[in-house]
C-alpha cells in the first residue's frame, strides 16, 4: 500500500513556497533603492545635458565636456569639433556627440556589473538574494532582447576608442593655456582625473580581461598577455567601484565645464 504524499512545497519547479516574501531581516532593500536613485539621477542629468546643446566648450582653455566629445554637428562651436563634423547642423533632438553617446550608453547598459544592478533594482529579478521576485518565469539572457547583452564585447572596443578620444581632449586642453601655450587650471585637473578613472573603468571590464587572457590554454609562452591579464584582473576586482565613481566624475566634469562655459564660475589657473 502506498502512502498519499502531501503536495510539493513549491510554487514552481524549483521555488519554495514561503508565506512571506523573505525571511531576511537586514536592510536588503537599501542596495536596490540606492541603485535606482543613483542611476535615475545620472540618466536624467545626462539626457538634459546631452540635448541642451550649449555650455559644453570653453574656448579660452579648450575644455570640452565628455558629453559632447567628439562634437559632430556643423553647429558645434568653433574649435570644439576636434575631429571634424557632419555637413549639417543637428536638430535639438540629436545630441552633438551622436556616435559616442549611444555607444557609451550601450557599453554601460550591457556591462556585467550594471546588468546585475538594474536587474535587481529596476526589474527585480531578483531584488536581492533570498528575496522572492515578482516574476513567475525566469529565462535569463537566452532570448531577445536580453540576448543582445552578448554584444558587450564589441561595445568594449568602441569604449576603448572613445577613451582615447577623451584622452586627446584632455591633452589638447593642456596645450591651450591663457597665452595659447601649455597651461594648467583646475579644469585640466578635472578633465584628466575623469579620463584616468574612465580608463580604470574601461580596462577593468570583464571583456577586456578576456581579450588579454581568454582563449589560451597556457600563458607559458605569452608573458605580455599574462602580465596584462594579471593587472587587469586586479582592476577587475574593483569594477563596480569604478562603475559608480565614473558616473560621478562624468557629472562633475560636465558640470564644471558647463559652469565655466556659462560664466558662472572662473577657472582657477595654476600655471598660465
Ligand atoms: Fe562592465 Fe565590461 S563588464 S564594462
Amino acid at each position: 500500500m502506498t502512502a498519499t504524499l502531501p503536495p510539493p512545497e513549491s510554487s514552481g519547479a524549483t521555488r519554495a513556497r514561503l508565506p512571506i516574501r523573505t525571511l531576511r531581516t537586514d536592510r536588503w532593500w537599501l542596495g536596490p533603492v540606492l541603485t535606482v536613485a543613483g542611476l535615475t539621477a545620472f540618466l536624467v542629468y545626462g539626457l538634459l545635458r546631452a540635448f541642451q546643446q550649449d555650455h559644453y566648450w570653453v574656448p579660452e582653455y579648450h575644455y570640452l565636456t565628455p558629453f559632447y566629445s567628439p562634437c559632430l554637428s556643423a553647429s558645434c562651436e568653433p574649435g570644439s569639433a576636434l575631429f571634424g563634423t557632419f555637413p549639417w547642423a543637428f536638430p535639438w533632438f540629436i545630441p552633438y556627440a551622436v556616435i559616442s553617446l549611444p555607444l557609451l550608453l550601450a557599453f554601460r547598459f550591457t556591462c556585467y556589473y550594471y546588468r546585475k544592478a538594474y536587474y535587481r533594482a529596476f526589474w527585480q529579478s531578483p531584488t536581492a538574494c533570498a528575496v522572492r521576485e515578482p516574476h513567475g518565469r525566469y529565462t535569463g539572457e537566452t532570448r531577445f532582447p536580453l540576448l543582445g547583452q552578448n554584444l558587450h564585447r564589441y561595445f568594449f572596443y568602441a569604449a576603448f576608442l572613445i577613451s582615447l578620444i577623451n584622452t586627446y581632449d584632455a591633452t589638447n586642453a593642456l596645450l591651450h593655456g591663457e597665452n595659447g601655450g601649455f597651461g594648467i587650471g583646475i579644469g585640466n585637473i578635472v578633465l584628466f582625473g575623469n579620463v584616468i578613472l574612465l580608463w580604470a573603468y574601461t580596462l577593468s571590464c570583464h571583456s577586456c580581461r578576456h581579450v588579454f587572457g581568454g582563449r589560451l590554454k597556457s600563458f607559458g609562452d605569452r608573458p605580455f598577455r599574462y602580465w596584462m591579464w594579471t593587472q587587469i584582473s586586479r582592476l577587475n576586482t574593483r569594477h563596480m567601484l569604478f562603475a559608480w565613481i565614473t558616473l560621478g566624475t562624468l557629472v562633475i566634469t560636465d558640470l564644471y565645464v558647463a559652469l565655466v562655459a556659462g560664466g558662472v564660475i572662473t577657472d582657477l589657473r595654476i600655471f598660465n
